[in-house]
This record gives C-alpha cells, sequence and structure tokens, in this order.
C-alpha cells in the first residue's frame, strides 16, 4: 500500500481536478508498488492511468459520446459501467468456475486460436435467480480482459413502436460489432414481456425472434451475455444459440463460506468465518442476500460500539433478514 503522504496527494489532486499533478502523484505509486514487487498491482495501476495496452479499446468517455439512442425519445439504449471487480471477488461453482476460466483463455490466446481459423466463445447465456452473481460475472469478464461494460438498457430498447424496438436492436447489436466491449443483455426475456393485446403479444414474440436472428448473425468484437431469472423460456430453441451458457444457482454451505471470507476481508471479527457452522446461519440466501445481512451486522458492530464483530451481530442481523422476508412473502 502507497505511503500515507502519497495517498493524501493523490487524493487531494484528484479532488481538486488538477489533472498533471494527479497522473505525477500516480506514476509516484505506481513506483512505489513496483519497488515493492507488487507487479501485477503495477501493472493494473499503469492500465487505468495511461489507458489500455491494445489500442482498438477506446476510452469510456469517447464510448459515451456514441452511444446509440432511441429515435423516439432520445433515450440511450446503453450504460457504459468502468468493470473493478475480478474473479477473486465473485464466488462461482466450480462448473461456472471452469467454464469461465476456459472463457478468459480462449480470449486471452484469441489470436493463436484465429490462426487456426478458430474464434473465442462470445455468445454467453447467464441464467438463475436474481442475486446470485449474473451482473457481476459480466463486469469480472469485462475487467479481467480489460474491456468496458456496456449494460443494455431494455426498457430503452422497448419502444412504444414495435418497429422501432427492432430497429433499437440493431443500432445495440451494431454498436458491439464495432468495438470490443462486453455488452450485457440484463433480463434480455423483457423483450418477450406477456402484453394483454394478444396481437401485439405476437409482434412481441416477433421482437424475440428478431433478437436470437441478430445473436445467430452476430460477428463482432465484443462478448454478448444474455442474462435472465426465468428458465422457462430456455427452451432449446434459444439456449442453442449460445456458445456457453452459465446456470448461476443460491449458494451451498462450501460457497458460502467463501463468500464470508471475501465480504469479511479486513473486517475485524471474534469468530471464525470458515466455520460451517457460520455459514448455516445464511442457508437458503442467494449472494446478495448474504451480502446485505452483513452489511446490517457491520452497522450495527458500529453503532454498538464494538470494534469487532461477533456472532450475536451476525445472529440478529440474520433474524431480521428473516422478518423482511416473511413481510415481503406476506404480499
Ligand atoms: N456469486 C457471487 N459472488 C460474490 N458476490 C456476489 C455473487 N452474486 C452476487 N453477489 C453480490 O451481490 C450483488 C448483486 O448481484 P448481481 O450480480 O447483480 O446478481 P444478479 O445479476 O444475478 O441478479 C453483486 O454486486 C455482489 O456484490
Ligand atoms: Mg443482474
Amino acid at each position: 500500500m502507497a505511503s500515507g503522504n502519497l495517498l493524501r496527494k493523490l487524493i487531494k489532486t484528484g479532488v481538486e481536478g488538477n489533472f498533471e499533478a494527479f497522473r505525477q502523484a500516480s506514476a509516484e505509486v505506481i513506483r512505489e508498488e513496483r519497488e515493492k514487487r507488487h507487479h501485477l498491482l503495477a501493472n493494473d495501476l499503469e492500465k487505468i492511468l495511461y489507458g489500455r495496452s491494445s489500442d482498438t479499446t477506446p476510452s469510456q468517455g469517447t464510448l459515451v459520446g456514441r452511444l446509440p439512442v432511441d429515435r423516439e425519445r432520445n433515450l440511450p439504449l446503453l450504460r457504459i459501467k468502468e468493470p473493478f471487480r475480478r474473479l477473486e471477488d465473485v464466488v462461482l461453482s466450480d462448473e461456472n468456475g471452469s467454464v469461465l476460466d476456459e472463457l478468459l483463455q480462449e480470449h486471452h490466446r484469441a489470436e493463436i486460436l484465429r490462426s487456426y481459423g478458430l474464434f473465442p466463445a462470445d455468445r454467453l447465456l447467464f441464467c438463475g435467480p436474481p442475486g446470485c452473481g449474473k451482473t457481476l460475472t459480466s463486469e469480472v469478464i469485462a475487467a479481467e480482459l480489460s474491456l468496458p461494460l456496456a449494460i443494455v438498457r431494455i426498457d430503452s430498447v422497448i419502444s412504444s413502436f414495435l418497429g422501432e424496438t427492432a430497429a433499437n436492436l440493431r443500432k445495440v447489436f451494431d454498436f458491439a460489432a464495432a468495438t470490443p466491449m462486453v455488452v450485457l443483455f440484463d433480463e434480455f426475456d423483457a423483450l418477450a414481456k406477456e402484453r394483454s393485446d394478444e396481437a401485439e403479444h405476437g409482434e412481441l414474440k416477433r421482437v424475440v425472434n428478431a433478437f436470437l436472428q441478430m445473436l445467430d448473425d452476430y460477428e463482432g468484437k465484443s462478448i454478448l451475455v444474455a442474462a435472465t431469472n426465468h428458465e422457462t423460456i430456455l427452451d432449446s430453441a434459444v439456449w442453442r444459440r449460445f456458445d456457453e451458457v452459465l446456470v448461476f444457482e443460491l449458494p451451498n454451505l462450501e460457497q458460502i463460506r467463501r463468500l464470508l471470507a471475501i465480504k469479511l476481508r479486513g473486517l475485524r471479527r471474534e469468530f471464525d468465518s470458515d466455520e460451517t457452522r457460520i455459514a448455516g446461519f445464511f442457508k437458503g440466501m442467494s449472494h446478495a442476500d448474504v451480502e446485505r445481512v452483513l452489511r446490517r451486522a457491520a452497522k450495527d458492530m458500529v453503532f454498538s460500539g464494538n470494534e469487532f464483530l461477533t456472532e450475536r451481530h451476525l445472529q440478529a442481523a440474520v433474524q431480521r433478514e428473516d422478518i423482511r422476508r416473511a413481510r415481503i412473502k406476506r404480499r
């Protein structure tokens, strides 16, 4: 970790908007980290500071300026997010973990594959209940490959004029084809949302078909990820269009243990988070639920003036989560 003075300088120059001084301070941080032999961190920081090594990847600012918009309402059809979280921040099942490793490997070594006329997988389907890491995993892929993450705003894509919806999708695919990114079609099945009107429903089905057709024809620079909470749409006509399908599920006890280790990093605690018994408190929760409960427990700790997180804080927070669930269920 960089020295206190250097961090002060870094933040001060950043807050003051003095870009040149900020660059110099950042370069100093990188030098320090290199001297400490933190090469991976130094490389990462360099990439952030000087931009990406590959000159085909435009900066976030350039991308935002070029976002396609819906003609009718002038709304951008995607939003760009700088990805931060990396592989070590996500808990995956063994199966998803190996699919992901393979995928990253294919992209890291895309040139070799291409020389044999092969292409890395670039159409992925993520399915499973909310809060189990579909969006996070898209972010991780982007971060690991140093690509921007573009999240398609399905609500903007769906126009009140159905013909316009297909045109919007076309714009999104063209944008994705032109620039290397990870493009996430989050809850893409919203394209097929039931409408009361039968005729309109038929039209929407055509939109989904248009989407699948564009996916079939897609030959571009980006990785396309379609995510859905509803497995019912997963008939073979849909999933055979994708190179890889990842199914996200609620974490098992072992995965909860790993999740606790990640989320409690840096927090002083009076219990051993590696214990299966502790993981058992969170049984049946999604990863996002676990995270929320831990946040609540940590707040309790702060308000009660404790310096250590205790089992009691965890149990109280779990109890409140149970009450919250019961309340939601009653509705
Ligand atoms: N598998 C996971 N590993 C680590 N954290 C997770 C995982 N799944 C969810 N989270 C946490 O919960 C948050 C919300 O999850 P998200 O990826 O948006 O879920 P989904 O897209 O499946 O609904 C994430 O930003 C992350 O902090
Ligand atoms: Mg999501």
